[in-house]
């Protein structure tokens, strides 16, 4: 990889609250529960991954931590402060993508971060050498005078990055990153994403590609109408469903079963009818988990929650 220069957030403060606390958290539409007593803590350094099917209320959660929505009830605090008592302290914390693209299609690459870092009051030369090195880091140089309109998904995705980037946030919110973009910009993000985890910022994505939060996160969260439902490392949410996955086919519908070691897995297996011929004993891996969970055993997911 070529030398690039850090784009380090601002050190930060460590504080007992962590890097996001989020405590209790409702928000509530007429008869939706869109965030159902939600409580979680993300500590600086972290990718955390916030994985939940469609409707199931990440988006509703970052609004409620970047304060354009209040919660019905609950608090949540961001590096120390408090999202609907401290705004004004919150917004300089963090930096936020979101989920839908919210770019001035006529303005130009650079007109979209000189108006921002305007907005945040960065002085005129900070502002120009920031810019400058923001469009390097993501490779977006060249195109510095092409109009939004002109540019790609994927290019548009890493302006928004870079934009949300400029007043070196200690913590992104990611809604969504890499939605809509081939393998290939997928791939470029995520190297973007830990790139920037590996030189301080933490991490915080909504998604629902399971290999995504696989592939990016230390922790992940899973959340189901509106409520927690698992929590934590990819790994440990694999071990604690079983190392091992029983595909079975049977009545023209594939059953699951999850198993702690292969041998109890191969056991199962040797006892089932002879007439079942169409059996895979492969390791799970975290779409099992979040199939488990947000499909067919949700009543069972409470246990989960580490
Ligand atoms: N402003 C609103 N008014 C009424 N209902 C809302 C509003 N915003 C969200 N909801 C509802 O709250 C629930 C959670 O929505 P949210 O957008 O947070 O889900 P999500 O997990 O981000 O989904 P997706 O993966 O589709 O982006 C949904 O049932 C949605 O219809
Ligand atoms: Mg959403």
């Amino acid at each position: 990889m070529e030398a690039h220069r850090s784009i380090a957030a601002t050190p930060f403060i460590k504080d007992p609250r962590g890097m996001i606390l989020i405590e209790n958290l409702t928000k509530v539409y007429g008869a939706i529960k869109a965030v159902d007593s939600l409580s979680l803590k993300v500590e600086p350094g972290e990718i955390f991954g916030f994985l939940g099917p469609n409707g199931a209320g990440k988006t509703t959660t970052i609004r409620i931590l970047t304060t354009l929505t209040k919660p019905t009830s609950g608090r949540a605090w961001i590096n120390g402060f408090e999202v609907t008592r401290q705004p004004y302290e919150v917004k300089k914390q963090f930096g936020v993508v979101q989920q839908h693209l919210s770019l001035d299609r006529e303005l130009t690459v650079w007109e979209i971060m000189e108006l921002h870092g305007r907005l945040h009051h960065i002085k005129s030369g900070e502002r120009r050498r920031r810019i400058e090195e923001l469009l390097e880091y993501v490779e977006l140089c060249e195109h510095a005078r092409r109009k939004v309109r002109d540019l790609s998904g994927g290019m548009k995705r890493k302006l928004m990055i870079a934009r949300a980037l400029l007043h070196r946030p200690r913590l992104l919110l990611l809604d969504e990153p890499t939605i809509g973009l081939d393998a290939e910009t997928r791939r470029r993000i995520w190297q973007l994403i830990r790139r920037l985890n590996s030189e301080g910022t933490t991490i915080f994505l909504t998604t629902h590609y399971i290999e995504e939060a696989e592939a990016l996160c230390h922790r992940v969260g899973i959340i189901h109408q509106g409520k927690l439902i698992a929590l934590g490392q990819p790994l440990e949410l694999r071990l604690r469903l079983g190392e091992f996955a029983v595909e079975v086919l049977f009545d023209g519908q594939v059953h699951y079963h999850y198993f702690q070691s292969r041998e109890e897995a191969k056991a199962y297996v040797r006892n089932l009818p002879s007439e079942i011929k169409a059996i895979v004993v492969r390791e799970s891996n975290l779409e099992d988990v979040f199939v488990e969970l947000t499909g067919r055993k949700v009543e069972d997911a409470e246990n989960l929650v580490g």
